[in-house]
């Protein structure tokens, strides 16, 4: 009986634990599925175990998500002035949900390198889309795992919510020292691309909008480069990355977000790359 009892806690620790047999989307502690981030809530420790803080010279900035052992998905705009394409400046934090406080589950990784896009265009925000290689592996946890990607062009119906959770401006509905999360209904391009919307200035090809039309929720300052992650069977999937957006929580200017499944081969050119290399 007590060698059953610790064999199946060894079980549920090594799954639970070892990196081998963590798949993605599964996080330990879950989220009610009711509805820095504006008009949202505070996140739960273990809740959105892919979520990444990135500080540059340990100023919080951005945010990312875990997608393999030393990967971490981001926007490109956080890399934008020349100096912030050093990857020194940057650090990754996971784990933990404070800024101001170290957690005993949270972990700091080194930033070895940055990919922005080739095509990144810094005008229109066109493939606002980077990624961050670590200079050593995160060692999964309970706090620490990774986040499924879209197949090739997966979209995601309108009206579908969806969750970003950040450490951006909160604009006095929360704290954002705390990570936040709010829910978001997918927005179709077509009412996104509205004139009295963003118009010519959205770009439907690459990116989509989430949000309300009467505003009050959003991403703001600081959550770009955030996971907007929706939900499909037990498995939750990185569709977007806080992009940009006129204002935050305006009406008729929701968020606009990176399209993932628009650039899942390009992810997957790198990833496969980055194993090569240690094959
Ligand atoms: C960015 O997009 C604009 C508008 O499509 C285009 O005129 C410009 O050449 C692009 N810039 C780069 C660097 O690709
Ligand atoms: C995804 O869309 C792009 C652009 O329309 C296309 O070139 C590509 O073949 C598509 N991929 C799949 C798997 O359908
Ligand atoms: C959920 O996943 C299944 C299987 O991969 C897929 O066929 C379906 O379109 C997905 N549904 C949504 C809403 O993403």
């Amino acid at each position: 009986m007590n060698f059953i009892t610790s064999f199946i806690i060894q079980v549920v620790w090594f799954t639970q634990v070892d990196g081998g047999t963590v798949t993605c989307g599964s996080p330990v502690v879950q989220t009610p599925t009711t509805s820095r981030i504006i008009g949202g809530s505070a996140a739960k420790l273990g809740a959105w175990p892919w979520q990444v803080l990135l500080t540059e010279i340990n100023l919080p900035v951005c945010g990312g998500a875990v997608i393999s052992e030393n990967v971490i998905l981001t926007a490109a705009h956080c890399f934008e002035d020349q100096l912030s394409q050093d990857p020194k400046r940057w650090m990754a934090t996971v784990g933990g949900i404070r800024t101001d406080v170290y957690e005993y589950t949270q972990r700091t990784y080194h930033v070895q390198k940055i990919i922005v896009h080739e095509a990144y265009n810094i005008s229109t925000v066109e493939n606002d889309v980077a990624l961050l290689i670590l200079s050593s592996n995160m060692v999964y946890s309970n706090y620490i795992r990774p986040v499924c990607l879209p197949d090739d062009n997966e979209s995601v119906p309108v009206g579908t919510i969806c969750y970003l959770a950040g450490w951006g401006a909160t604009r006095g509905t929360g704290n954002p020292k705390t990570l936040n999360q709010v829910a978001l209904p997918i927005i179709g391009d077509e009412t996104c691309s509205r004139p009295d919307w963003y118009g010519k200035d959205f770009s439907p090809e690459t990116s989509f909008c989430a949000g309300r039309e009467a505003g009050g929720i959003d991403a703001c300052t600081g959550d770009s480069g955030s996971p907007l992650v929706c939900k499909n069977g037990s498995k939750w999937t990185v569709h977007g990355l806080s992009s940009w957006g006129y204002g935050c929580a305006e009406p008729k200017w929701p968020g606009i977000y990176t399209e993932v499944s628009k650039y899942t081969k390009w992810i997957k050119q790198h990833l496969h790359k980055r194993a090569s290399l240690f094959g």
